[in-house]
């Protein structure tokens, strides 16, 4: 019996944090040996924000490099960047002509960005078009992701019924896979941890970067109690030994820093010394990428092609 089939992506937007880790990397490397898994480096969806090309390599490298080094194994798991398969693109034009504006701009996403910055570009507008199409392409039965991209996984949804309505069927509905106990790792300051907040742990940090971050968590004095320390701290250790440990030591937050600091470093080094391995040998990870683009072709082609089949476009 065939596998079932995995997709997901992640922008290559900035360092990656221990909330992208549980919230979806860890995931991926997870669930490898029992899906037929695609994980794409989003760089398309990236350049709504990374408009500069040498950062956009920079980015590009340092996600493949983070994918490798966490234990995504190539001989398991497809690895390309969005921007080799052209069909992602061509069809997120397709889907962009059966969606209506109203129904874009209801989305979460897009108010928040909205509520931001009334100067949105087309690009961040039609985000979930792209997307839709980066996952309907390979017909995955499950998309691993955090919590925030609920919404868009059921515009992909909605895309794809819309589609199989107008023109027959075509696409298979996916399902999103969200990780309840870590669905949203909180940052140093109490909020969701994000790079756009300036509160991550970075997952590569260094020992002293480590140590910055932590002392940084914002402590209530009320309780002696540190929640917000807590919350990172039980991603690495089992709940109940940690409850008692926060219980013994209550109100003593610097000591409970520095076993955090510790607990984070035990997780963190070797994955750190993973990367620089990788870093050593830069043609063979590109190597990696590339084969990928090419693999992933393979589903996305005969897909693409069943699409311009249908929608009536393909003569010959
Ligand atoms: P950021 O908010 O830092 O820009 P991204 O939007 O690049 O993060 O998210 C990449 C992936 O990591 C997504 O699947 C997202 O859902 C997941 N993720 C991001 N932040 C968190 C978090 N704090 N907790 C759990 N998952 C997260
Ligand atoms: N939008 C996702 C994020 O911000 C990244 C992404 C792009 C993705 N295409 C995808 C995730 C397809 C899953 C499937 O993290």
């Amino acid at each position: 019996m065939s596998k079932k089939v995995l997709l997901s992506g992640v922008r290559p937007s900035g360092k990656p944090h221990i909330g992208n880790y549980f919230g979806a990397l860890k995931q991926f490397v997870d669930l490898q040996d029992q899906y037929e898994a695609y994980i794409m480096i989003a760089d398309y969806h990236a350049l709504d924000f990374v408009q500069n090309g040498k950062d956009m390599k920079q980015n590009i490298m340092n996600v493949l490099l983070d994918y490798l080094a966490v234990g995504l194994d190539p001989k398991k798991v497809t690895i390309f960047k969005q921007s080799d398969v052209s069909e992602h693109t061509e069809l997120a034009r397709i889907f962009e002509t059966i969606t209506t504006m109203p129904y874009l701009m209801r989305a979460h996403a897009f108010k928040d960005a909205e509520a931001k910055n009334k100067d949105l570009s087309v690009g961040v507008f039609n985000y979930p078009m792209l997307m839709a199409a980066d996952i309907l392409l390979y017909s995955p039965d499950i998309v691993p992701v955090g919590a925030d991209q609920k919404q868009h996984i059921e515009i992909a949804r909605d895309t794809a019924e819309k589609f199989n309505r107008i023109f027959g069927d075509t696409f298979k509905l996916p399902e999103p896979l969200i990780m309840k106990e870590v669905a949203t790792v909180p940052g140093t300051d109490g909020r969701k941890m994000s790079k756009s907040y300036g509160n991550t742990i970075p997952l590569f940090a260094e020992y002293e970067e480590i140590k910055k971050c932590v002392m940084s968590i914002v402590t209530d004095s009320a309780g002696g109690f540190p929640k917000n320390v807590f919350e990172i701290h039980k991603l690495l250790r089992p709940e109940d030994e940690l409850k008692k440990i926060y219980e013994e030591k209550a109100g003593k937050y610097k000591e409970l820093k520095e076993m955090l600091i510790e607990d984070l470093e035990k997780f963190i080094a070797p994955l750190r010394e993973k990367r620089k391995e990788f870093e050593k040998d830069i043609p063979k990870a590109l190597e990696i990428l590339k084969a990928g683009g090419e693999k992933a072709k393979k589903i996305s082609g005969p897909k693409m092609d069943e699409v311009r089949e249908k929608v009536g476009v393909k003569l010959y």
